[in-house]
Formats: structure tokens, sequence, C-alpha cells
């Protein structure tokens, strides 16, 4: 009688070891208590000294109805969300040129215009102003700075750019969006103690999947593109069903930092996008929305497409809560010491890199 060789590589010796529990950061991220890094972001990430041009989130569009004004904090300064009583969506800084109120804090909309709350002056969505109450005039240096404004697949997005560039590419509309036949927003918001890069990274890291998430079947690589501003990732993956494996896709586009899509196909149709924007050097907003492609009509159908969007999310909550622990302390490495069955980490940085200017003297990280 022959040995049976052993024909495991070193790959499975990894998938032996999640088959028999928990990876030790499964088991710390159920921990309530995370220890969170003490060093400054920009002794961790030295080359995060600019925020990167993007389309960023602002906030979902129905927290903003005609008429009113929202107060957010990205990008290490005040902004104002608001939307004139035509409908139109505008994203400034919050502080009037005047003597400085924040215009969110007790200013309000009237027509197409914000109005100040502290001596009432009035500017419209480009920040210029168009009325001086008490002299009847108006004064051209009195600028806001605006920002470029999307409303769109649901979200109020605006464009960052340090030079204050127009646009350089579009969001586009993500269509499952805008169907009845697929279900709103399941929605999930996260603080992470990271740039959107190091968080990135792990698209091109496959690894992790199986040595953070305990991923049996990891999503096998048909083409992963970096184009210009965007990327594109093409997988085949065997999704584990208690009927066994069944085959699927996981295809991502990405449109700069800040905004994605993912699709999942094969035992269900779902998509995923996900958002961040930085609220400043030391703190990344991450949004993720699943939607589910509808089962069907029937009211059996819906409930089933309800668990199944829930099951998504719980197991989007708990992979997230595994990756904090490594991003909220983890450092850059400029020069990774790297393995050949690594994925293409370098490519990704070099990608990357193109997106950080500097140029705006209140998102520089000094
Ligand atoms: S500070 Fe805004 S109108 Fe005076
Ligand atoms: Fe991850």
């Amino acid at each position: 009688m022959v040995d049976t060789p052993n024909l495991k590589g070193p790959m499975d010796a990894i998938v032996d070891r999640v088959m028999q529990g928990e990876t030790p950061l499964q088991v710390l991220a159920k921990q309530a208590e995370i220890p969170k890094s003490q060093m400054r972001s920009i002794d961790r990430f030295p080359y995060y000294t600019a925020f990167p041009f993007a389309w960023y989130r602002a906030c979902f569009a129905d927290e903003v109805p005609a008429g009113t004004i929202k107060s957010v904090r990205y990008l290490n300064r005040d902004l104002i969300v608001w939307r004139g009583e035509d409908g139109a969506a505008h994203v400034m800084d919050a502080h009037c040129p005047h003597l400085g109120a924040h215009i969110g804090v007790g200013g309000r909309v009237e027509g197409c215009d914000v109005v100040c709350p502290f001596h009432w002056w009035h500017f419209d969505g480009d920040g210029n102003n168009t009325l001086i109450p008490y002299d009847g005039g108006t004064n051209r240096a009195a600028k806001i700075r605006s920002y470029p404004t999307v409303d769109v697949n649901g979200f109020i997005l605006f464009w960052y750019h340090p030079t204050g560039a127009a646009p350089l590419w579009q969001v586009p509309r993500i269509e499952p969006y805008y169907d009845d036949s697929w279900t709103d927003y399941y929605p999930a918001k996260w603080n992470v103690q990271c740039p959107w890069q190091e968080m990135a990274e792990n698209g091109p890291d496959y690894i992790h999947l199986r040595t953070v998430h305990g991923s049996v079947d990891i999503p096998e690589l048909e083409s992963l593109e970096y184009d210009g501003y965007f990327t594109r990732l093409r997988s085949k993956v065997n999704f584990k069903t208690p009927r066994g494996p069944q085959a699927g896709r996981i295809d991502s586009d990405g449109w700069g930092p800040g905004f994605s899509l993912a699709r999942f196909s094969g035992i269900i149709d779902a998509c995923f996008v996900s958002a961040q924007t930085p609220i400043d050097f030391e703190t990344t907003e991450v949004s993720f929305n699943y939607m589910v492609k509808k089962l069907g009509d029937t009211p059996e159908a819906l409930e089933k497409t309800l668990r199944v969007g829930e099951a998504l999310v719980a197991d989007l909550k708990r992979q997230e809560a595994e990756d904090i622990v490594i991003f909220d302390n983890k450092i850059y490495q400029p020069m990774p010491r790297l393995s050949a069955a690594d994925g293409p980490i370098i490519e990704f940085r070099e990608w990357a890199r193109q997106f950080y200017l500097e140029g705006d003297p209140l998102a520089v990280n000094r």
C-alpha cells in the first residue's frame, strides 16, 4: 500500500485552522472595548498629508428635505448641507464670511437662498451673497466656498478638490436604487480610525478574507484593473450554502476614493454601495448600504427577501468589526515585505497615490 501523498498546500493549512473555530480577531471583535492606537495619524500614515480629491457622501438625500439645513463635519471643516425650496441640494462651508456665524446653527432657507442667523445676509447655492437686508445691497467679496453637489442614488454627494477644481469624473446612477424590484437600502455606518486608503487596500488583500474573516470560499480573481480614477474587479466565488457550494460572482467598481459598488450574484442578487468620508485626519466615516433583489411579490417572498437582507447586513457588521480591530491600530508600511501569494498591493498603492494633492490650507495634516 502506497502512502497517500500530502497534496495540501499552505493555504489549506489556514483553511483547516479556520474550520476549527474563530480567528483571534473574531474573538477580539466580540469584546466590547478594543484599545485604539494612541499614535497620531500623521505618524501612522505619513502619506496622508492632504485629503484625496473625490466625491464624498454628506448624508442620505432624505435627511435634508426642501427648505432645511443640516450641519455636518467632514474634511476637517464645518459644512452645511441644505436644500432650497426648489429642491436643489447644496454643500457649503458653514461659516459666514461677514462676521463668522455658523449658518447651520439658527440659519434658515428662504426661497433658493440660505440666510445667516446673525445679521440675516442671504447666500445662493453657489455661495454668492445675494442680499444684505439692512442696506439693500450685496458684497461680492463675501463668497462662501460651495462644493459641486449631486443628489443621486439616495445620497447627497459633494465634490472636494484641494484647489477647488471642477469634478474630474461623475458618480453614475446605480439602477437598482431606482428599480422597485429591489429593496431599499439596508444601511450601516461606522467611524474608523484610519484613512480611506488603508480600508480600500483590503480589496486587493484577499488573503485577509481567510485569516481575518474566516472565509473558506474566497473569490477567484478574474481581473482587477486600476484604470484612471476607477477600479474594476471581476471575480467568481463558490458561496457556501446549506445545500453545498453554489457558483456565483462578486463584481465591484470604484469611482475614485470614497464611493464604490459591489454586485453579488448567484444565490441571490445583491448590491452593496459603500461610501467613505474623512471626518478629519484621525477618523473616517464609513457608510455601507445593501440592496437585495426581491425574491418575488408575494408576502412570503418579501419576508424571505427581508431575512436575506438582514443576514447580509449581519455578516457585513461581523466582518467590519473584525477589520476595525486591524484598521484602528495599524500603520502604513511604506516598504511592505510581501509574499508572492499576496494580492496586487503595490499596484493599488500606485493607483491611490494620484488622489493626494496639497493646496487647501484647511485640509493639510501637519
Ligand atoms: S455673520 Fe452672517 S450675516 Fe453677519
Ligand atoms: Fe475585510
